[in-house]
């Protein structure tokens, strides 16, 4: 138990009190009212929303196809479930890629429609003056570089980032965190960055696939608990296997329908 699991309402002071204190923040993602119920008991601090719901909620090849009406309308779900937890939901591809007005316009719609905490948008120094704009305009943005789903076509897939050093992605960190973001994901890059990065901002850093020098870790609900198994990232540890326990209870229900021991007296009225 840390002091943190004590507070009633994570708030961005938590964060940087986190950050400060070297206390790890945690975050999972989450696109339902049930699944964020048992995500806000757990303890979690950061309830994301993010495009990851194509892919798992969807079933499409990437985020690209995700629209701002469909991040709504998962949200609002959530919201509706979450009584503790920090909310962050993505912006997805092509509601903020024609200007910083229309990322604003739609960054405002996000936050009143939803009653979210904060956004999250993908890029670095390029974003910079958006964040500005973002904040200046009284919405909270997360920031989220190295690896960015989005640009899967221009990366040329999904590709570790950092390779060549730190340097780049140093600077889009800082020109994040000066722009006025609370936290930056960062996204699938070598881990002695993501390390770096972290040592040398102030606001938190948030991993995924980029090590344990992060300030904290966000993996997607369906990887975590093994639901989702298209594909596995080498990033991923399950910590439940719920695809087999609702696959063999699927089959004892099959049974017991076929077989007329369901349902039995108890469940009859
Ligand atoms: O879309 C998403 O779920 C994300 C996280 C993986 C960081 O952006």
């Amino acid at each position: 138990m840390s002091k943190y699991s004590e507070l009633k309402k994570i708030n961005l002071n938590t964060f940087k009190k986190m950050k400060a204190d070297g206390e790890k923040i945690t975050s999972i993602t989450a696109y339902d009212y049930t699944s964020a119920k048992i995500l806000d008991k757990s303890g979690v601090e950061i309830i994301l929303v993010g495009d990851s719901l194509g892919s798992v909620m969807n079933g499409y090849d990437n985020s690209i196809p995700v629209t701002l009406d469909e991040i709504i309308y998962h949200a609002k779900a959530v919201k509706r479930a979450s009584k503790r937890a920090y909310l962050v939901a993505d912006m997805p591809f092509g509601s903020y890629h024609v200007s910083d007005e229309q990322g604003l316009e739609n960054a405002i719609r996000l936050v009143k429609e939803t009653g979210f905490d904060a956004v999250k948008i993908e890029g670095g120094k390029g974003r910079a003056s958006m964040v500005k704009k973002f904040t200046d305009a009284g919405i909270v943005v997360m920031g989220h570089i190295g690896l960015m789903p989005q640009m899967v076509h221009t990366m040329g897939g999904y590709k570790v980032q950092g390779r060549n050093g730190h340097e780049e992605m140093l600077e889009d960190a800082k020109a994040l965190e000066e722009a006025g973001a609370f936290a930056i994901v960062i996204e699938g890059a070598v881990a002695d960055v993501a390390e770096k990065i972290s040592k040398n901002i102030s606001i938190p850093t948030i991993g995924i696939g980029a090590g344990a020098g992060c300030d904290g870790q966000v993996l997607v609900y369906h990887d975590i608990f093994g639901l989702f198994d298209d594909y596995v990232p080498k990033f991923v540890k399950q910590y439940a296997d719920v695809k087999t326990i609702v696959g063999d209870a699927c089959k004892q229900y099959i049974e017991d329908v076929k077989a007329s021991r369901f349902p039995a007296k108890e469940y009859t009225y």
